[in-house]
């Protein structure tokens, strides 16, 4: 029987390609976003790619009407839940929006899984859950911490999740925790196209590579890592979007919660990502050493064991497939979505 997924933030960055992934694995797919920070065009777009048909709803998940009419509506088996705000540095300003939608929207979700009967679920956390810890690889079982409002929101609903599933045996939760997901689908259809001046470090090669952004700021080249600057644990979007896929395959065979890191446990530094978009794109980036950026740590990378064990899942695609499809992206829509 063809399952139906719902996906919150189906219309986001990682929720698009996850969509094409899941529909390319014959699952019916269910979008719920508000285009808080997207674009109706993505799914379009996931459509043109997949050559299959799904519903939008332009819903957004802390309004539990509207919600819960698209659970009356579809008979849904799973939701992959990834709506929420994602910018740290904009979660120090606005905490109280952070709170209020990711962890308001989640409960909300929660609630109405519930009364609809729907107790599985698989969300987006975030490597940012291990803190100012530099302990690396880090493992599943590592101590927990965030230094900013974004990464509390990750921590918290960990933690409700976590309790929910005690609390009733009928859940299974699946709790993702990303590295740091770039690239795009090969055919450039869909990608990241981040709202304003990009925080991340490819969109924002990518925008001086395409001539939106002029220089490249390097944040410290005097950490203790191999060349000074930041390493980092990057892993292509579609191994990312696959990894939802194996593991909603997984969770027939699960109880209660599973927490996995999906990263590729390859620590790749800041000049490394520079030089290897330089020379597969052929595409010299201009770039100037400044301070470090407060809040960040020396080195990031996953020990992805587990995932590996249980999942079977392993990120396939390298750091030239990263950079190459990031600026087929970037090149075939030099102004994002817009
Ligand atoms: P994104 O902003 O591109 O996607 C999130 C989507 O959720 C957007 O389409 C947005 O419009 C939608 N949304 C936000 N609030 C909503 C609400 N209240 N109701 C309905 N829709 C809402 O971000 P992304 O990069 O695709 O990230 C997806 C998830 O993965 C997020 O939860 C994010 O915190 C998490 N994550 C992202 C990264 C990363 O670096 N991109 C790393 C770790 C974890
Ligand atoms: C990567 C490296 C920077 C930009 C963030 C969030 C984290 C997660 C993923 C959601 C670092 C350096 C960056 C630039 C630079 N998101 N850099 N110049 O900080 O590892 O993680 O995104 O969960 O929570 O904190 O990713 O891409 O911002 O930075 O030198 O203009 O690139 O210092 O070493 P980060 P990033």
């Amino acid at each position: 029987m063809q399952q139906t997924i719902l996906v919150t933030g189906g219309a986001g960055y990682i929720g698009s390609h996850t969509c094409v992934c899941l529909l390319e694995a014959g699952y019916q797919v269910i979008v719920v976003d508000n285009f808080s920070n997207s674009n109706i065009i993505a799914p379009e777009r996931v459509q043109q790619i997949t050559g299959k048909t799904f519903t939008v709803h332009p819903v957004d998940i802390c309004d539990r009407k509207t919600l819960a009419a698209v659970f009356a509506e579809h008979d849904i088996d799973a939701v992959i839940h990834f709506a929420g705000f994602k910018a740290v540095g904009e979660s120090i300003e606005q905490p109280l929006n952070y709170y209020h939608n990711n962890i308001y929207g989640t409960i909300t979700l929660c609630e109405v899984m519930a009364e609809a009967g729907v107790k599985t679920m698989i969300f987006s956390s975030s490597a940012t859950v291990y803190g100012m810890n530099d302990n690396v690889p880090f493992k599943e079982s590592a101590p927990t911490s965030a230094t900013n409002p974004y990464g509390h929101t990750k921590l918290f609903i960990e933690q409700i999740l976590q309790d929910v599933c005690i609390a009733d045996p009928e859940w299974t939760v699946t709790l993702l925790r990303y590295f740091n997901p770039v690239g795009a689908h090969h055919s450039g259809l869909i990608g990241e196209d981040p709202n304003g001046v990009p925080n991340n470090l490819m969109p924002f090669i990518s925008q001086v590579a395409v001539g939106r952004l002029k220089k490249l700021k390097i944040f410290g080249n005097d950490y203790p890592t191999p060349d000074g600057t930041g390493v980092r644990d990057y892993i292509h979007v579609i191994d990312l979007a696959d990894g939802h896929v194996k593991a909603l395959e997984s969770t027939g065979k699960q109880k209660g919660v599973a927490i996995y890191n999906l990263g590729t446990g390859h620590g790749i530094s800041v000049l490394d990502v520079v030089t290897t978009f330089e020379k597969i794109n052929g595409i010299p980036i201009p770039y100037k050493i400044v301070p470090r950026r407060p809040g960040d740590i020396a080195s990031s990378f996953a020990d992805p064991k587990k995932a590996k064990n249980i999942l079977q899942w392993i990120a396939k695609k390298t750091l030239e497939d990263m950079v190459r499809d990031a600026w087929n992206w970037q090149q075939k829509n030099p102004n994002g979505y817009a």
